[in-house]
């Protein structure tokens, strides 16, 4: 199960989305994507991404596949009134969905391949609905660049590093940033980068970041045993004292890895 507060981590997802857009935007325009496309949204969540994406294809349409029947809910009711394109929400997971081949100028695939239990497969899936000449782009983690803050904070990391030993255990692929690259390769697409975007507390200061690194959303750790009170303790204390430093500062690396469908 993906989620266990939906609130919360739709409120996660805005916070990320928020923060992360005017960058994502210029990757996005820079790889190509321009209005009148037809764009398809592996993956869309609750819909943050989808308002935004929108914003750049007034005139073109966005198709978005999400399995969480919560967030095509939220997503459902947020988008109505606030997106001017033509869109549609297909409720299925990236190993069921079945689209049209050759359909779409870009496909973006935003902090999904994670948790997908053969992301291999779906890269093919998604190359092969990509026009020739389209674009696909795959934005996501690698939990060997961890979050880094100042000032440093070694015993939270270590308790962040148990909590995603465990989440690897429960399936997800944590280091999946490294292997974004070749599943690109594999599936046939070419003109392939490797770029990031840099999450960070800016300006507006680590309060901004809270959404990303309050650690109540490991809660269910504690209750399934992975982690300790104590642990939840130390990580607590360790948000506290970094949002009440002098010089706090919080960024995260999301890579962003491209590849274009061959002219045929
Ligand atoms: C971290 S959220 C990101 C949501 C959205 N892309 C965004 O950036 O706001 C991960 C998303 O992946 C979806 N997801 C998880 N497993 C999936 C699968 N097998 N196929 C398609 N989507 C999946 C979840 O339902 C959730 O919407």
């Amino acid at each position: 199960m993906y989620l266990s507060d939906v609130p919360r981590e739709i409120n996660r997802l805005q916070n990320q989305v928020d923060r992360m857009w005017p960058k994502e935007r210029r990757n996005l325009v820079g790889l190509g994507l321009k209005d009148g496309m037809s764009v398809l949204e592996f993956a869309s969540g609750p819909g943050f991404f989808t308002e935004r994406l929108a914003t750049l294809v007034p005139n073109g349409s966005i198709t978005c596949v999400e399995p969480e029947p919560a967030l095509v809910k939220h997503a459902t009711e947020y988008l109505k009134g606030r997106v001017g394109c033509r869109y549609e929400i297909l409720q299925t997971t990236g190993e069921a969905m079945e689209l049209k081949d050759n359909s779409f100028d870009f496909v973006v695939a935003r902090i999904v391949y994670q948790f997908l239990r053969d992301p291999a497969l779906v890269t093919q899936k998604l190359a092969r609905y990509l026009k020739p000449g389209g674009t696909l782009i795959i934005t996501d983690y690698d939990a060997e660049i961890p979050p880094i803050t100042e000032p440093p904070q070694p015993e939270a990391r270590a308790i962040l590093a148990k909590a995603m030993s465990v989440g690897a255990q429960m399936g997800a692929n944590l280091l999946v940033g490294r292997r974004l690259w070749n599943f690109l390769k594999n599936a046939g697409l070419t003109e392939l980068d490797l770029d990031a975007v840099v999450f960070h507390s800016g300006t507006e200061g680590v309060r901004s970041c809270l959404p990303q690194i309050d650690p109540t959303r490991l809660e269910p750790l504690v209750k399934a045993g992975a982690l300790t009170e104590a642990e939840m303790k130390t990580l607590r204390s360790s948000v506290d004292s970094l949002v009440t430093s002098k010089d706090a500062f919080y960024f995260r690396v999301v890579l962003m890895a491209s590849g274009r469908k061959p002219l045929a």
